[in-house]
């Protein structure tokens, strides 16, 4: 989802060459925009140099491990809290130094924050009143906001009424009622049970189409992280490790940092990665998912990848069943390795101590920086 420029207004007769070449300029840049972005508490640095492009109307996930900087990234975007150095700017225009309430930034929270004693209704038009927006104008509003949760039925309710779920779909309906530009989301989801979470997720990212919202959405949660966005942007450290879209930071992570965090890879030094792929790899750091190894208990065998390596004998150490997925730990001399296969059923299970032969699919493998 790329952005289109909005402000190309249709070129008069005079002036068309201006227009265009305005409209062009819009169109390439970014709409939320971060330069340089610092901030610590102390002596401690929790944003180091943050630099980003998000273009307008697209879903971008942040994801990474606690205390790397989501939460204060998307605080000091919301003007929460104060930069260092550095520059935020929303459609070219800097709002670095503005004030929460004039950013036009919504925000929803991991707890609800709701006001405990405002009904549902009062607690969505809440942004209205503030902004003096009449009473009949807030009541089509609320309305119209409440739809698009789809909790018309409970305006009238209070928080305490209310379930997990639908409380985060109040704070969704608050934040999106005054038609932000940017809406930032800080693990909105992660106090709910997995079913819920589920549904959420599937109507939060319909609703972010339907109105073309730029989002910033924070979770540590990977297969949400790859559900939702358009892009990941994996974050470690105060720093922005890799971004793009899910297929490619699963499947061509960039460093140990990211391998480790995105798809529970096996990373291997180079003496390691010469025994399973049986050439020199000439001193350099290999990673590979379990799920790209094959084992294989009685050759010959017919599940191989078609550059399947030399292959490593070894044995089962452990086993553990992730429902559709059993992973097994497998001991090759020393070398040890995590392998994912399909849960087929308990009469292909194999027992701990079983020799096996491990297979890389070496097109699979990735060369670590
Ligand atoms: N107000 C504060 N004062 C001092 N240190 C803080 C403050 N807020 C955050 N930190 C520190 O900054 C670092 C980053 O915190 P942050 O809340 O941004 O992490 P996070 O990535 O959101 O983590 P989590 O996934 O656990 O929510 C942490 O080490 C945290 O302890
Ligand atoms: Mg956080």
């Amino acid at each position: 989802m790329r952005s289109s420029s909005a402000t190309a207004a249709p070129a008069a007769k005079t002036g068309r060459a201006a227009e265009t070449g305005r409209a062009a300029a819009t169109a390439s840049a970014a709409y939320l925009r971060l330069r340089g972005v610092q901030k610590s508490f102390g002596e401690t640095p929790v944003l180091q140099a943050i630099d980003a492009d998000i273009d307008r109307g697209e879903f971008v996930t942040l994801l990474g491990p606690s205390g790397c900087g989501k939460s204060t990234l998307l605080r000091t975007i919301a003007g929460l809290s104060s930069l260092d150095a550095g520059d935020i700017a929303v459609a070219g225009e800097t709002i670095t130094h503005l004030p929460p309430q004039r950013r036009d930034i919504g925000m929803v929270f991991q707890h609800y924050a709701l006001f405990p004693n405002m009904s549902v209704a009062d607690n969505v038009g809440f942004g209205l009143r503030m902004r003096r927006v009449n009473q009949a104008e807030r009541r089509e509003r609320i309305d119209q906001a409440l739809t698009l949760v789809d909790l018309q039925a409970h305006a009238r309710r209070f928080p305490h009424q209310l379930s997990g779920g639908q409380r985060q779909r109040v704070a969704l309906a608050r934040a999106l009622i005054t038609r932000p530009r940017i809406l930032l989301m800080d693990e909105p989801l992660s106090a709910l049970d997995a079913k819920i979470r589920q549904h959420l997720r599937e109507q939060l990212r319909s609703i972010q189409q339907t109105l073309s919202l730029t989002t910033l959405f924070v979770t540590h949660d990977q297969e949400e992280a790859m559900m939702l966005s358009d892009r990941i942007f994996l974050m470690g450290e105060g720093r922005i490790l890799q971004h793009g879209d899910a297929e490619s930071l699963y499947t061509r992570p960039a460093s140990e940092a990211v391998a480790s965090f995105v798809g529970a890879y096996n990373t291997f030094d180079a003496e390691q990665a010469t025994r399973l792929l049986g050439h020199d790899t000439q001193g350099r750091r290999f990673a590979v998912r379990p799920e790209a190894l094959y084992l294989v208990a009685d050759e010959p065998s017919s599940s191989l990848p078609p550059n399947p390596g030399p292959g490593c004998p070894g044995r089962i150490v452990a086993r553990q069943l992730l429902g559709s997925i059993v992973r097994y730990r497998v001991d090759c001399d020393g070398l040890s390795m995590n392998v994912d296969t399909l849960n087929r059923g308990a009469r292909f299970l194999m027992a701990t101590k079983t020799p096996v032969v491990v297979y890389a699919d070496v097109d699979e493998v990735r060369v670590m920086s």
